[in-house]
């Protein structure tokens, strides 16, 4: 702690607590337009300029020391911060009042008035520059633009895409792309940050545009008219009236425009923001107090919201008759649903019926749907798309750990000294979080393994990069824990005290030694040896793993593997350690948390727990089935083999994102009934009986749980569309017409039920999620979360992890002389899954109008194939037509496809075998053969696409390149140089 006097008042400082951040916390007003706390001191603007012991410094570049003696408003410190702010305006043509950032947040504007200039000392001068208005999503006027450089730091060190520079030795400084390109054809990811942090209307929304204001909307030509008005009276009146008129403005804004808390309903990070609204035009979304992401968002989050009012949106109840649909009341579609429900369960028994759950809908939503099914129907047969990506994580956590979630947060991963990624294209599945990870390796010194079959972005910036056969990472990681172990190199006192099971386990590594483990991966020796070192040495090291991992015949094996190499190296107990395998979907581990699996009830209850049961029985008021249902892909099987005839589906593409999916569509056609709940008429809905239009995440209230097992809240952003129902009152109206008496007007009551049900969500309620607040479960009855899980003991009766030995088996699916390519596929950054969401953007569809599959340069040649040929895919299991891209990011005979298609699915070519142990298919072992079509196309990737940009990756702002500017002075030469009201 320091003592320091602000303007004569004694405040105690945090040692090394910059002084704005001091000044700020106290209530003092300083000016600082540069400075913004998720960035840290960028320096370009010198507004903050303060007299500590008669020395003029920068608040934001200088910390705080005992004894310090402040004065933010003596003549000299006002002198320098108006002279500094004089040479932002002549950057600065200010128009307020017909501006459609005049939103009471903007900080020229505040600090115009905060430091009550009258009068321009340097007039406006307009620079040499066009507008560019080459992205869909935002546009850049040099003309507003005062060079703070925030943007160049959000840029180049938060979100790490290194696109953004400023020119500080032209005459004419601007903030430029790759070095000078078109915002339009540069590498820019259009992840807004730059546009989020821009403290004036510079870097804009374009939904923002002409929309925001009363008078924004005027033409060109009548706008500069006003401007021109304006800018005439100044002289006269000086910038206090004019101020007013445009806060008058501003404040009748304030009517008009909503600004609603929501969380992403895209990726599993959990990203959570404002969104500004006027009527049902989505203005913008404004990221900033998110406990995941702080000012940070991807494409998707920032700009991908164009189906919320795509004209495609389901908005009245769907009856099938023959092979068309009807429109149908609510009364009649509701009607049949029970009606045939009923009758599948009276003729055929409960477990003739199943139903799906969507880690797309709320918390609140899956319970209802897990609740409907066995409280209700009186079957266990309920599942959610987690079977299809992260169960078999799950298990390897459950089976060493104890619960089946990140086992920290994402701050633990930016601490981390060491991270080995494993099977995540992280930069494109979890963009945020990518951020975060590029962040510490590029500034803090952070070390990074990518082991992968694609050199995707976190390969090239990895300090090792790992290609190794497909299907083999555990054999490489077994073999890794036996070196540690046979090297003296794992962490023995945290074995002995925390972890069971070491000798069984150090006995079944006997196979894997690194001369075995090399030869079956294809990864040298001496490069596993490398790792293996620094492993050890690492002082905390996270592990990151997906789908490249889990959609294995051994994923859960293998995240056992992963699991198991932690617990050896000490790698848990502790802040920057422990196991993260990535969540998919937005609450996808929410919608296992809350009971939609076969096998559990809310919070991970087995279901044939007598103690469990009656508990729940006592709670809903029934008898409830014991034994386990059956798993979305025993779903499958069960239509197949005819004893599943009925089937409730939310929100899920299952049709499509199930592998082999021809075989899911022939399933799907033989049920007697199905019905299906979406917000658009999906290629599933294609199967069903009954379509029932649901609403969108900004649509409803209710919870999601990211990857970090972080539980935040939605609000309704906008009413629900006309015709359309939130999920969980259309599953209550269900259940009622099923004469359950569910009584639910607010799903604040379904998750009381939740917390009284569930020890793991005890604390739980809407009240401790206000706003911003967030849990991580588990969460106590007094509230108390745990961000950081096992900091005390591990989730099992002694307190102990266990090391649980797995054995190779192999992948199935290899190729052969038939099937002579191996088939990977994933996301795609600017996609989501399929696309039934973001292909409603208008400017994503552009950038990304279809999927591809990835040809390596060497079978390109080989195969006398360029970017653009029409290729046929053909695997054991059907065949897919798409266009080649040709790219070094994969190599030799692999193959990449991106999932982002409804027409040419790749789950045309995946296979239904499984890992034996969740049922989780096993999507990344696919062989197929390539047939080279006549026909060529275009690039499957348009040129505006941000993968042909070329970064300029740089140290931040660079503002010492400014200081050196033979026209710079730093202000404060004594001079008061403007004249102001004070
Ligand atoms: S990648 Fe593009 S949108 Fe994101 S911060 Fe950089 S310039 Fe802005
Ligand atoms: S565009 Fe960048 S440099 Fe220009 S005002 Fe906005 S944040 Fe500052
Ligand atoms: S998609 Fe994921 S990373 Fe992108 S904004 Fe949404 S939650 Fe964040
Ligand atoms: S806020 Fe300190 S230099 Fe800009």
């Amino acid at each position: 702690m320091a003592d320091i006097a602000i303007d004569g008042i004694a405040h105690a400082a945090q040692s090394d607590e910059l002084l704005i951040d001091l000044i700020n916390r106290t209530g003092v007003s300083v000016p600082h337009v540069c400075y913004h706390p998720q960035l840290g001191p960028v320096q370009t603007c010198d507004t903050c300029v303060v007299e500590v012991n008669g020395r003029l410094v920068r608040a934001c570049g200088t910390r705080a020391a005992d004894g310090m003696k402040v004065f933010t408003k003596s003549t000299k410190a006002v002198g320098a911060q108006v002279e500094a702010f004089d040479r932002i305006l002549s950057n600065h043509l200010l128009y307020c009042t017909v501006c459609d950032n005049n939103n009471g947040n903007c900080t020229v504007h505040n600090t115009t008035k905060l430091l009550a200039i009258e009068h321009q000392r340097i007039p406006f001068r307009p620079k040499p520059y066009e507008v560019d208005n080459t992205n869909p999503f935002y546009r850049y006027d040099p003309d507003q633009c005062i060079l703070c450089g925030r943007c160049v730091e959000a840029c180049q060190n938060v979100e790490v895409n290194e696109t953004l520079s400023i020119n500080w030795e032209d005459p004419n400084p601007r903030v430029l792309w790759d070095g000078g390109s078109a915002i339009g054809e540069s590498s820019c990811v259009s992840c807004g940050h730059c546009v989020t942090v821009c403290p004036c209307n510079a870097l804009m929304e374009k939904t923002m545009l002409g929309h925001a204001g009363f008078l924004t909307s005027l033409k060109k030509a009548a706008l500069s008219g006003m401007i021109e008005v304006v800018k005439g009276v100044e002289p006269e009146t000086g910038y206090g009236s004019i101020l007013q008129v445009s806060e008058a403005e501003s404040a009748m804004r304030e009517h008009r425009i909503r600004k609603t808390k929501t969380v992403c309903t895209y990726c599993g990070v959990g990203c959570s923001f404002d969104v500004w609204t006027k009527d049902r035009h989505i203005l913008k979304v404004a990221p900033e107090r998110g406990p995941a992401n702080g000012i940070s968002t991807c494409i998707k989050g920032k700009f991908g919201w164009g189906h919320i009012n795509s004209e495609d949106r389901l908005t009245t109840p769907l009856i099938r008759e023959g092979d068309k649909f009807r429109q149908a009341s609510w009364d009649e579609a509701l009607g049949v649903v029970a009606g045939s429900l009923s009758e599948i369960k009276a003729s055929r028994g409960p477990d003739a019926l199943a139903f799906i759950s969507s880690s797309k809908c709320t918390n609140e939503e899956s319970y209802l749907m897990q609740k409907l099914a066995r409280a209700v129907i009186g079957t266990n047969n309920v599942d959610n798309c987690s079977r299809y990506c992260q169960s078999p994580a799950t298990m390897g956590l459950f089976r060493t750990v104890g619960y089946g979630g990140d086992s920290g947060s994402i701050s633990d991963m930016e601490q981390a000294d060491l991270i080995l990624i494993i099977g995540s294209n992280t930069a494109e599945s979890h963009p945020v979080i990518a951020t975060r990870v590029k962040s510490s390796h590029k500034l803090h010194g952070q070390k990074l393994i990518v082991s992968d079959l694609r050199e995707h972005e976190m390969a090239r910036r990895a300090d090792l990069f790992l290609h190794p056969k497909p299907g083999t990472d555990l054999f490489w990681l077994n073999a890794i824990s036996r070196y540690l172990l046979d090297n003296d190199l794992a962490h023995t006192k945290f074995l002995d005290q925390w972890v069971n099971g070491l000798d069984e386990y150090r006995k079944s590594l006997d196979p894997f030694t690194m001369e075995a483990a090399s030869r079956v991966s294809g990864v040298t020796e001496e490069t596993l040896k490398t790792v293996a070192h620094m492993i050890a040495n690492a002082k905390a090291m996270c592990i990151l793993w997906a789908m490249g991992v889990t959609q294995h015949t051994q994923g859960s094996d293998t995240s056992t593997a992963i699991a198991n190499l932690l617990l050896i190296t000490g790698n848990y107990m502790r802040p920057g350690t422990g196991a993260y395998p990535l969540r998919g979907h937005n609450n996808v581990q929410g919608a296992s948390d809350h009971g939609s699996m076969p096998n559990m009830l809310p919070g991970y209850q087995s279901v044939n727990d007598p103690k469990v049961r009656q508990r729940f029985e006592a709670g809903w008021k029934v008898k409830l089935p014991s034994t386990k249902g059956l798993d979305n892909h025993e779903m499958v099987e069960a239509i197949h083999a005819g004893k599943l005839k009925g089937m409730y589906l939310i929100g899920e593409e299952m049709s499509i994102v199930d592998s082999n999916a021809n075989y899911v569509g022939d399933a799907f056609s033989k049920l007697d009934f199905f019905v299906v709940q979406d917000i658009f008429f999906s290629n599933t809905c294609r199967y069903a009986d009954v379509v029932l239009p649901g609403a969108p995440s900004l649509e409803k209230e209710g919870t999601f749980t990211s990857t970090e097992r972080r539980v935040q809240r939605l609000y309704e952003v906008l009413e629900p569309l006309e015709g359309c129902r939130p999920d969980w009152k259309i599953t209550r109206d269900v259940a009622n017409r099923l004469g359950a008496g569910w009584h639910y007007q607010h799903p604040s009551e379904i998750m009381d039920e939740i917390a009284s049900l569930t020890p793991m969500f005890a604390g739980v309620n809407y009240e401790r999620l206000a706003g911003y607040k967030s849990l991580q479960w588990p969460v106590a009855a007094d509230g108390t979360d745990e961000p950081l899980l096992y900091t005390k003991r591990f989730a099992f009766p002694d307190g102990k992890a266990k090391l649980f030995p797995v054995a190779w088996i192999g992948p199935t699916d290899v190729p052969d002389s038939k099937f002579d390519l191996h088939l990977n596929n994933g996301r795609l950054l600017e996609h989501f899954h399929e696309g039934n969401l973001t292909y409603r953007t208008d400017g994503i569809r552009e950038k990304t109008p279809d999927t591809f599959v990835e040809v390596s340069p060497e079978l390109a040649e080989e195969r006398g194939i360029q970017s653009g040929t029409w290729v046929q895919l053909v695997s054991r299991y059907g065949q897919v037509r798409v266009r080649a891209l040709v790219t070094d990011r994969v190599h030799g005979m692999e193959l990449y496809m991106p999932m982002n298609s409804v027409e040419s699915p790749v789950n045309r070519l995946t296979g239904s075998h499984t890992d034996p142990v969740t049922n989780t298919p096993a999507y990344k072992e696919t062989s197929v053969n390539l047939k080279v079509l006549p026909e060529v196309g275009e690039n499957p990737l348009p040129r505006n696409n941000s993968r042909f940009g070329h970064p300029t990756p740089q140290n931040g702002v660079e503002v010492e390149r400014k200081w050196k500017r033979p026209d710079y002075t730093q202000p404060g030469n004594g001079l008061v140089q403007l004249r102001t009201n004070q």
